[in-house]
């Protein structure tokens, strides 16, 4: 595609979209630009002229000079149909759907194999932390240990504003929506399923294995009250949602889950929307990469980025699938939590070993102990409100 105009089929035209338009337009070395975008109301008014939008898909799909869809909808089964049809027909493809991606990540590198086309997704993950592209292009080998971070914009704005600020769960995810880094449905964003989705797309990029959303488990802030808050400030420790995937004993595991932080840690300065990941590999130790994570123009950045990439015929190649030594997912392994509840009858304590601190009040408990994270999956009393995880450092 050297040397040409990248004629874009764009579908959606929210946050990101929007975003994406901002930065192309002030962004003047970059050889493309956006001939239709497909929307789903046509009687919504829009911020550019109405000659762009159609609601026909096929407009996109079937038109040959567009050479590139760029998938930015909230739908996760029509971001499917649409990205299976514009790789069939030849069409290079650029996406920030998380969901869809992990959702459907071996029939989408089937489709990409099988078609020949690139499929780029920088924007899904971290928004402008250039993630995946290091992933693939620098840790190409079996070195790496773990991949670890905040990756979700939302939640890290709202654990920021009530860390630095004292403001108040709700308005604090109130500002997070207003800003536009929250999900359309925020418990998807709270409840730890979009980082979730995040880390399941950046396990297969570092170690090469498929792993289905449901098989990892997460747990989000959506608990959190203030006597956990008053318990991490009590250690000079701050509370983040960490992502994380990492080796162990030949095979990897992967969850979402609250964690106490202590302030040496990189983590802990992470502030707001942005996203903060750390590497670790044999020799390197840790490296670590920040950046926004949330936002329209910094995930359109990135949108960007991956529409300039195909300008030099950059695509994924999954070397880490290739080489054939992925190692299996595991959930047996074991992790030492707070879990703070009410009454002794909302948790099952005999699921844990070495509790090595226990503490009642009239209004909570709470004990410090090892539990394995099958367990944690399998625990129906993680339902309750009243019952709180936080994972020790
Ligand atoms: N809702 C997501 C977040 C948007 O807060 O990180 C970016 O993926």
């Amino acid at each position: 595609m050297e040397n040409k105009i990248i004629n874009l089929g764009i579908f959606g035209f929210g946050v990101v979209g929007q975003g994406l338009y901002e930065v192309l337009n002030r962004t003047k070395g970059i050889n493309a630009r956006i001939k239709k975008i497909c929307i789903k109301d046509p009687n919504k008014s829009r911020p550019i002229d109405s000659s762009y939008f159609t609601t026909d898909k096929n407009e996109i799909l079937e038109d040959p000079t567009i050479d590139v869809v760029v998938e930015l909808i909230n739908d996760t089964e029509a971001a499917f149909e649409i990205v299976s049809k514009a790789l069939r027909n030849g069409k290079a493809v650029v996406s920030a759907s998380k969901r869809m991606i992990a959702e459907n990540l071996p029939a989408l590198y089937q489709l990409q194999a099988e078609n020949k086309v690139p499929f780029l997704y920088e924007a899904s993950s971290c928004a402008s932390i250039p993630i995946i592209r290091n992933l693939e292009e620098y840790y190409d080998n079996d070195l790496l240990n773990a991949v670890e971070g905040i990756c979700n914009g939302s939640t890290n704005y709202i654990l920021t504003k009530i860390f630095e600020e004292n403001l108040s769960f709700a308005t604090a995810l109130q500002q997070a929506q207003d800003l536009g880094f929250a999900e359309t449905d925020p418990t998807l964003d709270i409840e730890g399923y979009d980082p979730k989705f995040k880390i399941v797309i950046l396990l297969l990029h570092a170690f090469g294995t498929f792993v289905k959303p449901e098989e990892v488990f997460n747990f989000g802030i959506h608990h959190l009250n203030d006597f956990d808050i008053q318990f991490a400030k009590q250690r000079n420790c701050t509370i983040k949602l960490i992502a994380q995937c990492r080796r162990q004993n030949g095979n990897v595991f992967a969850y979402v889950l609250p964690h106490l932080i202590k302030e040496h840690n990189l983590l802990y300065d992470v502030y707001n929307e942005y996203n903060g990941i750390l590497l670790e590999s044999a020799f390197t130790d840790k490296q670590f990469f920040v950046g926004k994570g949330a936002g329209g123009t910094a995930t359109g950045s990135a949108v960007l980025s991956d529409i300039s990439a195909l300008l030099y015929n950059y695509r994924y190649e999954y070397k880490k699938i290739k080489q054939n030594n992925q190692p299996s997912f595991t959930n047996d392994v074991k992790l030492k939590v707070y879990l703070r509840y009410k009454t002794p009858d909302q948790v099952d304590l005999a699921e844990f070993f070495n509790i090595s601190e226990k503490y009642e009040s009239t209004e909570w408990r709470y004990v410090v102990g090892t539990i394995n994270l099958q367990k944690l999956r399998e625990a129906g009393w993680l339902k309750n409100k009243d019952v709180n995880i936080l994972v020790l450092e």
